[in-house]
């Protein structure tokens, strides 16, 4: 079950073009299983109709303060009180102004003041606008006071101009409402988690590299930052968009990938090695491509450093956990990397299965402690698989 199950979510709607990316905001948050009550303003209303609200959260759209029947069913202090987040998106610069200045003259103003819930901000607006003095000044005052931002994004805006001022994406809105809902289990933690494969080259035209697509690696580091820990993936080449709110570190080779694990991990509290880091590169590189004339090649091949078990020699007190990708004696292979690289888990998964592993959205784990004791994660989502490996390593390894 994702964050937002049984989730109350109060989405406002200000006046904006970008009110439109409201019901996408709602289709998404809904699809999670979340319940989302909608207070559209009175200028949002000029850019969208209440029963378009309704029709997608399936729940009544509040307008007005003064409607005495809805106010009796759902009031301000009590949409105030059940809402366990508020989103504003868009976020017009006339809603952040009144926020500031603690105005609450309509229900949506009225409910942010109301609210003990934690408030995300979306603002959309002209690149003007959003650079201008009084909204720069209201946005560093409402950090200041707690209230959560999600920047607009660089881009082309309805009114023409380009620049900062369009809504953030929808999956990047709907990601920090996931973020700021997650228990936050791994608050204070450092972690650096590796991803994809590494691509070794043999010619300006040919590489060596693996099947891994990354996808198991980005939901770990997703699933870390939901959880409150401070993230950075260490990415080979994959196809996958960078997931937000961490940084990103994109490597090519297993020995760039060393570097890059290397420098980020020093502070950290744990290392996740998901990659699928080649074992073996191109003996030498050659700077032009290799002709092919009728007959056969050998290519000669070097082994690449072992990044995990180079950590496991110098481990401190860093949490270090491995995965095992493996086509058969699973359990003694899995176990024999753990002891040899002196690692405190190992994440094993069974690649010679077609519904899971590489490339699949789907996976199915077995987790081998140090101390010996085992967890299973049953078949369930990458993203699933993702969050169980979290809360396993934190139950045994984080809460001493
Ligand atoms: O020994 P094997 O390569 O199967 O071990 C897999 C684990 O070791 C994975 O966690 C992988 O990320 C890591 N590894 C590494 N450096 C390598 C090869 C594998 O860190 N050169």
């Amino acid at each position: 079950m994702g964050v937002l199950a049984g989730k109350e979510i109060v989405l406002g709607v200000t006046g904006g073009i970008a009110a439109y990316k409201a019901c996408e905001i709602i289709r998404e948050l809904k699809g999670e299983g979340a319940n989302v009550t909608t207070i559209l303003t009175a200028s949002g209303s000029q850019f969208l109709t209440p029963l378009t609200l309704q029709t997608l959260s399936k729940n009544p759209v509040v307008m007005d303060l003064w409607n005495l029947i809805s106010e009796s069913e759902i009031g301000h202090i009590s949409l105030a009180q059940r809402a366990h987040l508020l989103l504003i998106a868009p976020a017009t610069g006339n809603i952040l102004g009144k926020i500031r200045g603690g105005i609450a003259d309509d229900m949506l103003s009225t409910v942010v003041m109301a609210t003990a819930a934690p408030v995300v901000l979306a603002p959309a607006m002209n690149t003007q606008m959003y650079a201008s003095a009084a909204v720069r000044e209201n946005v560093a005052v409402l950090r200041s006071r707690g209230f959560l931002f999600v920047e607009p994004d660089e881009g082309e805006l309805a009114c023409g101009t380009v620049g900062p001022g369009r809504l953030a994406a929808v999956g990047k809105i709907v990601e920090m409402v996931r973020i700021v809902l997650a228990e936050k289990i791994l608050k204070g933690k450092k972690v650096v988690v590796s991803a994809g494969p590494t691509a070794e080259s043999i010619d300006p035209v040919r590489f060596l590299s693996n099947r891994a697509s990354g996808k198991m690696g980005f939901a770990l580091a997703r699933a870390a930052r939901r959880f409150g820990a401070d993230v950075t993936l260490v990415s080979g080449p994959t196809a996958l968009a960078d997931p937000y709110f961490m940084k990103t570190v994109h490597v090519r080779t297993a020995e760039e990938m060393q570097t890059a694990v290397d420098r980020e991990s020093a502070d950290a509290d744990a290392i996740v090695m998901c990659a699928a880091v080649a074992d073996f590169r191109a003996a030498r590189i050659s700077p032009t491509k290799i002709k092919k004339d009728g007959g056969g090649w050998n290519l000669e091949l070097s082994p690449t450093v072992d990044i995990l078990d180079r950590l496991g020699r110098d481990k401190g007190r860093r949490v270090l956990v491995g995965f095992a990708a493996e086509t058969g004696d699973i359990e003694q292979n899995a176990i024999g990397k753990m002891r040899k690289k002196n690692l405190d888990a190992i994440v094993a998964n069974d690649v010679s299965r077609a519904d899971i592993g590489f490339e699949s959205d789907d996976n199915e784990v077995r987790i081998f402690f140090s101390d010996g004791e085992v967890r299973e994660l049953p078949l369930a989502t990458k993203e699933g698989i993702a969050v169980g490996i979290w809360l396993a390593l934190h139950g045994k390894l984080f809460a001493r």
